[in-house]
């Protein structure tokens, strides 16, 4: 088993992540969060609304609705423009991003220290990418390159097609053009059409951002990698709005913030890196991806974007509403350029799963344990009496309770305390408090360290406070 079908089979046995409608076989690239993984995201959703939000006084949250006047889709691009080209394999059936598979090759050569080979064809792929018949380009390259079928290694290709990926629907109960409406393939365009609003009603002046989590949706047609390429999927971003000229200056300065607060969450630095865009979007003047190093290669998780004053213009081209900002340092009137900051939640989710997972031996056997930051972890303590009678069980009850007044702690008296410390390593608790004979003469509790697997006897009445400063002070080297 590879890592990450690891992860999916630990998700699913311990309620981080399940299949979509599980019972009727699952829906392709739609996963539920279970009761270990609602937690984890919930934390990693308030982490970042404390550091985007609550960090900067000038930026401002907001929650846009998922559906959307269809003209938004229009002036943003996106009905013209939000495609892939794809290639299917004639002899597995299978679909492919052509791009994708170029990317690979290129890597792949690069690998095996073919650097002059991999230069050459990345310069023919960038320029296929900005060529204007694209797909041919793409398709010429897979031939010449003889790419094959990366799951039946067949030589048999269709041509590269391009395919709109966003989910159509209608609003009301008559089905025509007129009441054809998207569901959202990104929350962005949910801040650019609110710009006015939220600029003058929080009172804001430039430079400030607004920022926002929620759900959008894509029909990805190559949908794999458990949650890495979902259909339906959530985002936080945040869009900057600056003075035109300023934006580079701007760019840099988020890159430098978003690429900390990864590490900040618990990722080795030497897992995450920068990948710039061979070939910038219709709307951006420079973009860089922040990537992680997943069990499938290095990967997209964040793109930060210069959009400069794209989707503001275009919104008050197609609204015929002013997008205009008056600048009172400057005493002119200006459309604001945006810097992007976007994030993908669930790709942050499996990041995280991923860097968290390792395998031990110990004492003769394996113990699979989830190495979270304790900020994140689902549960951050649980407590167990060491056997079911002389009051072990109702103090052990009464410590949990207090516990849940500062964060979220679980209480288990079920099976053999070495079984009850395997369950809360596979779920990630960085602490486990065993209630014992000794407590309940003296009020001292064990506490035992998730990672080093060392106890430590502690006042009970301070346990709160205790792991609070445990915490924080956690890294992923500390070794205690
Ligand atoms: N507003 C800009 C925007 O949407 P994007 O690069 O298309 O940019 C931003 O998406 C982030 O959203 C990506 O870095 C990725 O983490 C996440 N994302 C995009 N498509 C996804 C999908 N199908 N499933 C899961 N996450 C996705």
């Amino acid at each position: 088993m590879d890592l990450l079908e690891k992860i999916v089979s630990l998700s699913k046995r311990r309620g981080f992540i399940f299949p979509s409608s599980d019972i009727y076989g699952g829906l392709g690239a739609t996963y539920d969060y279970g009761p270990l993984g609602v937690e984890l995201k919930r934390n990693v959703k308030e982490r970042w609304w404390r550091e985007m939000v609550y960090r900067h006084e000038n930026i401002e949250g907001l929650d846009a609705a998922i559906l959307m006047h269809p003209t938004v889709w229009k002036a943003s691009g996106h009905v013209e423009a939000f495609h892939d080209p794809m290639i299917d394999d004639k002899a597995s059936k299978r679909r492919y991003r052509a791009d994708d598979l170029i990317e690979r090759r290129i890597e792949k050569m690069e690998a095996s220290g073919k650097e002059e080979q991999a230069r050459a064809l990345r310069t023919r792929f960038v320029a296929a990418l900005h060529s204007d018949d694209m797909p041919k380009e793409l398709h010429r390259i897979i031939l010449d390159e003889e790419i094959r079928g990366p799951d039946s290694g067949a030589f048999d290709w269709t041509e590269v097609r391009q395919f709109n990926l966003m989910f159509e629907t209608h609003a009301g109960a008559v089905v025509d053009d007129e009441t054809k409406i998207y569901l959202r393939p990104e929350t962005a365009q949910g801040i650019f059409v609110n710009f006015r609003l939220a600029q003058e009603t929080a009172r804001q002046q430039l430079p400030f951002g607004i920022a926002q989590i929620g759900k959008a949706f894509r029909n990805e047609i190559v949908a794999r990698r458990f949650i890495f390429r979902m259909r339906e999927f959530e985002q936080m971003e945040m869009q900057y709005f600056v003075c035109p000229g300023t934006q580079m200056e701007h760019f840099e300065a988020w890159r430098a913030k978003r690429m900390q607060w990864h590490i900040d969450n618990g990722i080795r630095p030497e897992h995450l890196r920068w990948h710039e865009h061979e070939k910038l979007a219709h709307y951006a003047d420079a973009a860089f991806d922040v990537q992680y190093a997943f069990p499938m290669g290095w990967q997209e998780i964040e793109g930060i974007h210069s959009r400069t004053d794209f989707d503001l213009k275009r919104h008050q081209e197609f609204s015929g509403k002013k997008m205009e900002y008056f600048d009172p340092h400057r005493k002119e009137k200006y459309i604001p350029y945006v810097v992007e900051t976007s994030a993908g939640l669930d790709r942050t989710i499996l990041m995280l799963l991923c860097e968290a997972y390792e395998e031990e031996r110990v004492e003769g056997e394996e113990r699979i344990v989830m190495k979270f930051h304790p900020e994140v972890a689902p549960v951050k303590a649980a407590v167990f009496p060491l056997v079911k009678r002389d009051g072990m069980p109702e103090t052990a009850q009464a410590l949990a309770a207090d516990l849940r007044g500062h964060f979220n702690a679980f209480y288990d008296d079920s099976g053999s305390i070495g079984k009850r410390y395997r369950r809360m390593d596979e779920a990630g608790t960085p602490f486990c408090i065993t209630v014992d004979g000794e407590t309940m003469e003296t009020g001292a509790v064990t506490v035992r360290d998730r990672d080093s697997m060392i106890q430590e006897r502690i006042p009970k009445n301070n346990a709160a406070d205790y792991l609070k400063d445990r915490m924080q002070g956690w890294s992923r080297s500390a070794e205690r």
